[in-house]
């Protein structure tokens, strides 16, 4: 009987969760902990960092894990990196659920960079009107490019104030609609949109709504992964379980 320990954060892990509570399988769920009220999941539920690559290792052997699912966020770059490690040192197998990235369509005024740094580079010029929708964690490497007013859409209240001087902060955590979005963007004066190319569903109505107004977009590509197996597909992870 397989004892899976899925890496989540995600919508794609909590549909996973699903999965593997309707098919009875023995699992177990890990957040690194940052978003407050996280929702309620079908399968048990471990909260916070392991502590690096050996606090990984001594986790699934102190816990039995058989096998493990990276269904973190495509921008996890650390943890993503640390399960590849830590299952090719202990030999327990890893999979990568994961989503397919975005890809510009007819209508998209995408320009692409390959990092938050290159995002902020490609900033400078005259004061706009920045929809930043890039999650809290990096909102400090926009401060040198102090001349924007950035709309700011987080999923809790950020602790700390964003050393953005101009700036407006929208909680929300969704789900969000193209048309909200559009209204959002008017409403904000909105010239442009900075965003990760995070892929999947839940947060692709920011790109339909710049598509919509013809504003342009700055896609931040995703980090570099070790190589690892990986599948955008519910149905072959549970299958690759039980292999
Ligand atoms: N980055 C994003 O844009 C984004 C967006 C939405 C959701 N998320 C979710 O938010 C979490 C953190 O993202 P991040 O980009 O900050 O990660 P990260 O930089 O790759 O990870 C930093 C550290 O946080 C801990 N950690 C991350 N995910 C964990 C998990 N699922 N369970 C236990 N510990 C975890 C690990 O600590 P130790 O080294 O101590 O084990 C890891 O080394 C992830 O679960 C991710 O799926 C991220």
């Amino acid at each position: 009987m397989p004892k899976i320990l899925v890496l989540g954060g995600t919508t794609e892990a909590s549909a996973l969760a699903r999965a593997l509570a309707d098919a009875g399988h023995d699992a177990v769920l890990s957040y690194m902990g940052r978003v407050e009220r996280p929702k309620p999941q079908p399968i048990p539920v471990r909260i916070g960092g392991f502590g690096g690559v050996p606090g990984l290792i001594a986790y699934l052997h102190d816990t039995a894990i058989t096998h493990v699912v990276d269904a973190t966020h495509p921008f996890a770059a650390q943890m993503s990196g640390n399960a590849v490690q830590a299952c090719a040192q202990t030999g327990v197998p890893l999979i990568a659920l994961t989503r397919p990235a975005w890809q510009p369509g007819p209508g998209d005024r995408w320009q692409r960079v390959p990092d938050m740094a290159a995002a902020v580079a490609a900033l400078s010029g005259p004061p706009q009107n920045v929809m930043l929708a890039i999650g809290r964690m990096h909102l400090a490497e926009f401060a040198p490019q102090p001349q924007h007013h950035y709309l700011l859409r987080l999923v809790d209240e950020p602790g700390e104030t964003p050393p953005l001087p101009r700036h407006t902060i929208v909680v929300d955590r969704g789900p969000f609609s193209a048309q909200a979005d559009e209204q959002l963007m008017r409403d904000h004066a909105i010239d442009l949109v900075v965003s990760k190319n995070a892929g999947g569903t839940g947060s692709v109505s920011k790109l339909e709504a710049a598509r919509a107004l013809n504003l342009p977009v700055l896609m931040i590509d995703r980090p570099a992964l070790p190589p690892r197996h990986e599948t955008h597909d519910i149905a072959t992870v549970l299958n690759w379980l039980t292999a």
